[in-house]
């Protein structure tokens, strides 16, 4: 399968900056495919200026979250279909900041990822656990209860992707060894085959302190098709060296 490099602006980027990043990347795009898809997801506000630079490149629009209902009186809330109307075919669900900031449930999540889907975006929904888990032992199953319950029933491998992302290695600079991302990653592949249709064909990112030194070992793990990756996604440089590098 095309794996996919898939960038996390986060709540970083004023219009410039966004602008800027984006454009260098179209560029570098237009000289070269490097074998994998290449997602960005800038702050809701900067959807239609970022639309508009990518416009007739291969490079994909994504966002960071959506509202589990279509539309009405929930002040300050973007929904799905709004989304899908800006141009956006993918959004990032459940990331472990919504998860611990804005208190999101794996059945909040599983809401919005039916969401997403309804209005045609393919859902990367993020699972991980928090280094009190990973001491405790308890890494493959809270990984597993947050994918059963955060991935509806009847999601397919076209339409939603996972993302594994240790939360202890997020923005952090520390990375799980590549034998702990292979077990995660074979444990969640058993679980969307016994679990779901297609369930061998969904993308499974990591996602966690991904750079232009680590994304090489990374990315050559069994069952690793791409990286989710933050901080690194904010300069052309980085971003593209992580992209061409499988
Ligand atoms: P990071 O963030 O690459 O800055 O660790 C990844 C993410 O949170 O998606």
């Amino acid at each position: 399968m095309r794996p996919l490099i898939a960038g996390n602006w986060k709540m970083n980027t004023l219009r410039a900056d966004g602008s800027a990043l984006v454009a260098g990347l179209v560029e570098q795009r237009s000289r070269k495919d490097p074998g994998c898809d290449i997602l960005v997801c800038p702050p809701f506000i900067s959807l239609g200026l970022i639309e508009d630079i990518i416009s007739g490149s291969p490079i994909l629009l994504g966002a960071q979250d959506c509202h589990k209902e279509e539309f009405g009186a929930y002040t300050g809330g973007i929904s799905a279909a709004m989304l899908s109307d800006a141009g956006c075919g993918f959004v990032i669900l459940g990331h472990s900041e919504r998860r611990a900031q804005n208190y999101e449930t794996d059945l909040l999540v599983s809401q919005k990822v039916s969401a997403a889907h309804a209005n045609d975006l393919v859902s990367i929904v993020c699972v991980g656990e928090t280094l009190i888990d990973r001491d405790a032992g308890s890494t493959l199953s809270v990984v597993e209860e947050q994918l059963l319950g955060s991935v509806p029933k009847n999601a397919n491998a076209k339409n939603t992707i996972i993302a594994y992302e240790p939360v202890w290695a997020i923005g952090t600079g520390k990375t799980p060894t590549t034998m702990q991302i292979t077990e995660v990653h074979d444990h969640l592949r058993v679980l969307l085959e016994n679990h779901f249709a297609e369930g061998g064909g969904f993308r499974i990112l990591y996602g966690g302190s991904m750079n232009s030194s680590n994304a090489g070992e990374i990315l050559s793990v069994k069952n690793v098709n791409g990286g989710l990756v933050g901080g690194a996604s904010l300069t052309v440089k980085d971003f593209w060296a992580i992209c061409t590098s499988f």
